[in-house]
């Protein structure tokens, strides 16, 4: 039974769930295996104790998707900029200091692999797991996407500043636009590198999509996501991608699935589109998504993650009204997620109840 898969190709109208940033500091166990480690990046390249984390949250709670754990910023890492995560801080990167840093990356792509192979040795591990113990559970690959990627190579906390990156791409288009074209080809590579190593999903976050004007959309959001979908698509047609651009309006979401679902594949069947799920934030009306978009594309989403932060009675209640929005709809296609990550201070019973209640609902 593979859930999550066959709501992406709109064969299933019972709604699968996983949650973004499942496996992390809201559990015990791996605040435990953390503490023991030293250091969030030794987790991410020590495959046995990656995989057990990717496994944590399933083990518990059974989701549909287990999502690898890792970080998207790996892939800078792998371009050669030192990266460190500082406790209470968050990731530190060397920074691209002038256009003329971005330029020497490119021939670093050839390499990314030194970096990244043992995130592939985790893939292997957990997918053999999952296949003898969980096997409705399918294990999603991910990758940042070029713009926030970029954002964290040039602006380094996007939380505090996020406008060196506007005035290179305004100043230097050219140039700009090639950081996010290197990020495209590391990215393709490193998704089809999951693929081969077992990944059946794939999800790319595009955190920071809603930081940019609108006419810059198309070049930096747009247009390079759907350049990734497509490079995977060629060689590998049948691994669903959900792109979670977070913060766009809506016209640019309609732009999004218009380009990439609409009019190719077309409606029901998935034969020729570039990507399967859209991940909604929380900002999004989910009535409206379901009326627009959900005709041509599953939705993922998008209860706030700060109901998990209340009661099991408020989770409870939220939940059932975004399974009532669905159970309402005339589509197939939706799996339900927070629309942005988990916080920390989530208390696992209300984890529970929100789990509970998706599998339970009828
Ligand atoms: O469970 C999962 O979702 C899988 C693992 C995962 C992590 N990061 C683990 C992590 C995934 C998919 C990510 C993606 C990621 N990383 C994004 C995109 C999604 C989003 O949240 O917007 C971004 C922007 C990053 C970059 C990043 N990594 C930041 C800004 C931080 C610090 C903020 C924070 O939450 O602490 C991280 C650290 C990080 N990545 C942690 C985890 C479990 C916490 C590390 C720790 O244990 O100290």
């Amino acid at each position: 039974m593979n859930k999550l898969i066959n709501n992406l190709r709109k064969e299933e109208n019972n709604p699968a769930i996983w949650v973004m940033r499942q496996a992390g500091r809201y559990l015990p166990e791996y605040r435990k295996l953390r503490k023991d480690a030293g250091s969030f990046l030794d987790l991410c390249y020590s495959p046995e104790k990656a995989a057990e984390i990717t496994l944590q949250p399933i083990r518990r709670f059974k989701m549909d998707g287990a999502i690898l754990f890792s970080d998207i910023l790996v892939i800078p890492q792998a371009l050669g900029l030192n990266l460190s995560f500082v406790t209470g801080e968050g990731p530190e990167l060397s920074l691209l200091k002038t256009v003329d840093d971005i330029a020497p990356l490119r021939k670093n792509i050839k390499n990314i692999d030194k970096t990244l192979s043992p995130i592939y040795e985790t893939i292997k591990l957990v997918k053999k797991e999952l296949s003898e113990k969980h096997k409705s559970s399918n294990l999603i690959g991910f990758c940042g996407a070029p713009w926030t990627v970029a954002l964290y190579m040039v602006d380094n906390h996007p939380s505090k500043q996020n406008h060196i990156s506007r005035s290179w791409y305004y100043q230097h288009p050219d140039k700009f636009l090639d950081l996010i074209d290197i990020l495209v080809e590391a990215s393709t590579h490193y998704l089809k590198k999951q693929i081969e190593a077992g990944v059946e999903v794939i999800q790319i976050f595009d955190s920071w999509a809603g930081s940019v004007p609108d006419d810059m959309f198309e070049d930096v959001i747009l247009k390079p996501l759907l350049q990734i979908c497509k490079n995977i698509k060629q060689d590998y047609p049948n691994i669903p991608i959900i792109l979670f651009p977070k913060g766009l309006h809506e016209h640019q979401l309609e732009k999004i699935v218009k380009q990439g679902c609409v009019g190719i594949g077309d409606n029901e069947k998935s034969d020729n589109r570039l990507f399967e799920g859209l991940g909604l934030d929380y900002g999004i009306n989910l009535n409206w998504a379901v009326e627009k978009l959900q005709p041509y594309v599953c939705l993922q989403g998008n209860m706030d993650p700060a109901y998990l932060l209340t009661t099991p009675e408020i989770v409870r209640k939220k939940t059932n009204e975004i399974l009532d929005i669905i159970k309402n709809s005339k589509n197939n296609g939706f799996i339900f997620n927070l629309g942005h990550g988990i916080t920390p201070q989530t208390p696992i019973e209300n984890m529970q109840t929100l789990i509970e209640t998706v599998k339970n609902y009828s």
